[in-house]
């Protein structure tokens, strides 16, 4: 039988969740729809219930309803209770569970890659709700200490509590206390929506090496200001497109039990830049 999926948010028109899953769709003939539907902030239970009557099989959720959609769970898997969001439903009969695909999202470009993270030192530019999944990826892969600086100080002492709690040893410094630092770490992530509006780069970068990992979850431009500083210094690049592809293959792979088509994935998602 037919099987629908949807990204539910708001704005959702640009998303381009439907490129990705309707391209593994065609790739391996699956006799299944992925749509984008608006749900405005305040509408989310309505829409919750008009998703089950049309018997959607399941659906991503993207801003404003990450965190709200966990009241309309009926299981959870432990990566959604963890990180506090929920971006992946499954919809069995009206048993809605949820889980939260950035995690192994961010991980698999390290995965695909083969570069490790244990025993590294990491600076995590950020402290909003994509910088929690990230500090998980880096407690489950055991990196040896993570600096979360950040713009808002309370914001990023919040964070670094649940860092903490997930046992990893932490630091908190305003971005702009960073200065020369970038040096001295092996992992350098912006997980700040900074790169979006084509804004520089929130730190130097000056003095990295050509081995500092150097990742910008922002993925659209492409080649954020960040990532064409880190260029420069021919360090090693982890694009923003790669966390989003890592997310949409884990999701898919959740919801049909099969490995994902990575590459009919990634050129649908290039392609609509
Ligand atoms: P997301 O869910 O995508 O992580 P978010 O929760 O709104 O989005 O978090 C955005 C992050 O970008 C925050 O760390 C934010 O810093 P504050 O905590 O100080 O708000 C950061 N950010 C956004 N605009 C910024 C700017 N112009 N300079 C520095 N940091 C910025």
């Amino acid at each position: 039988m037919a099987k629908s999926f949807a990204v539910i948010g708001d704005p959702i028109d640009h998303s381009l969740s439907p490129n990705i899953h309707n391209a593994a769709f065609r790739e391996l003939n699956l006799d299944c729809s992925y749509i984008a539907y608006r749900i405005p902030k305040g509408e989310l239970e309505d829409g919750i219930e008009g998703l089950k009557k049309i018997k959607i099989d399941g659906f991503n959720v993207t801003i404003p309803h990450k965190v709200e959609m966990m009241k309309y769970l009926n299981k959870m898997d432990e990566s959604c209770s963890l990180i506090g969001a929920v971006n992946t439903v499954t919809n069995n009969d009206g048993i809605l569970k949820g889980y939260n695909t950035d995690m192994d999202g961010f991980l698999e470009p390290f995965k695909k890659k083969k570069l490790n993270i244990e025993n590294t030192k990491v600076l995590l530019l950020g402290a909003g709700g994509a910088a929690r999944a990230i500090v998980a990826a880096f407690a489950k892969e055991k990196a040896k200490s993570i600096t979360i600086a950040n713009r808002t100080l309370e914001n990023a002492r919040n964070l670094s509590e649940f860092a903490k709690k997930i046992g990893l040893d932490v630091n908190v410094i305003r971005i702009e206390d960073v200065k020369d630092s970038a040096k001295n770490y092996d992992i350098i992530v912006n997980a700040t929506s900074v790169g979006l509006k084509n804004e520089p780069t929130i730190i130097s970068l000056d003095n990295i090496n050509e081995k500092t990992i150097v990742y910008d979850i922002v993925y659209m431009p492409i080649n954020t200001d960040f990532i064409k500083k880190a260029k420069e210094k021919n360090a090693v690049i982890i694009f923003g497109y790669e966390m989003l592809l890592g997310q949409a293959t884990r999701a898919f792979e959740i919801w049909h039990g099969m490995k994902a088509p990575y590459n009919a994935m990634k050129k649908a998602l290039l392609g609509g830049f």
